[in-house]
């Protein structure tokens, strides 16, 4: 999924020269990424060819299938090349560990709008990546998909990846809520998941500006008015303590992932 995500986000620019070769353990799943740029992608029934020639090796398996995708590629591992993770949780050490040497590893936590070229993706490189084309080539695929956060230390990738990765389905979570009681409250559900649509949109789209959300929230905020007696509804049930358990529930869940995998 998340594969196809940033090739489709990467099939966006026409103008980009880099490119990809894809390889998947179900071919059938390559077809879709085959149609969309063919000048960029090219698909491989081959993992030896697909990673042969290759400067960085883009690892998106899910995280519990990490470490046997690195035993099974790493003899065909091009000295040069550096290894990417996108896995949440895996370790750098533990790809290292994998690979059975020190080999320069980097990590990238992206959200699923890169699929639009709207999304965002945090950043980490290993102690082994140290030739400066490497993070170029890293932070071109990403830096064209969407914001580019650089992180110092590896353990700031739980948080990263609770907020950055998995915050894109927490909003979304709240939609359906929203629908939901609109619905309760006699709307047409079509209608109403429509209506909390376009306000999700409408808020992300006030987001583009160099305003702060608090500003924002502020000024379309009337004293006494609806959207205020909602909102003080959201504090008096504690929403700030709800959004922080999921956030420390998907935070924790990365740090779990971490030490399953060691
Ligand atoms: N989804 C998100 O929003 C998101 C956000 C940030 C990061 N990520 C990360 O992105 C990674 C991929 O997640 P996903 O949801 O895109 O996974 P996915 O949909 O399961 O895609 C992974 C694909 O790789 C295949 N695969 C597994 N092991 C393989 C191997 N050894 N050789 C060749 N192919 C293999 C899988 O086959 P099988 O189906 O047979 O296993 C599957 O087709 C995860 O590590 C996740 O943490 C995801």
């Amino acid at each position: 999924m998340m594969a196809s995500a940033i090739a489709e986000g990467l099939a966006l620019d026409k103008k980009s020269a880099a490119h990809f070769c894809i390889y998947d353990r179900h071919p059938e799943k390559l077809e879709k990424i085959s149609a969309l740029w063919l000048e960029r992608f090219t698909v491989s029934a081959s993992l030896k060819d697909a990673i042969v020639e290759a400067d960085v090796v883009v690892l998106l398996v899910k995280p519990k299938d990490l470490t046997q995708a690195i035993s099974e590629l790493k003899a065909f591992l091009p000295k040069s090349a550096l290894l990417l993770s996108c896995a949440a949780g895996i370790e750098i050490a533990t790809i290292e560990k994998a690979v059975g040497k020190p080999w320069p590893v980097a990590r990238a936590m992206p959200n699923i709008a890169v699929r639009s070229k709207s999304g965002a993706a945090a950043l980490y490189f290993g102690k082994s990546c140290v030739i400066p084309r490497d993070r170029e080539r890293v932070q071109a695929i990403f830096g064209e998909l969407g914001e580019l956060f650089e992180l110092q230390d590896e353990q700031e990738f739980h948080v990263a990846t609770a907020l950055l990765g998995s915050g894109p389905a927490f909003y979304l979570s709240f939609l359906e809520s929203m629908a939901q009681s609109g619905a309760a409250l006699g709307l047409d559900p079509k209608d109403a998941r429509r209506f909390a649509r376009v306000a999700c949109v409408g808020a992300a789209a006030l987001l583009q500006s160099s305003e702060e959300p608090e500003e924002i929230r502020a000024r379309i905020t009337s004293a006494k008015g609806t959207t205020m007696a909602g909102l003080e509804a959201l504090q008096n049930a504690k929403l700030p303590h709800v959004v922080d358990l999921a956030i420390k529930a998907a935070c924790e869940r990365s740090k779990q992932l971490a030490q399953e995998n060691l």
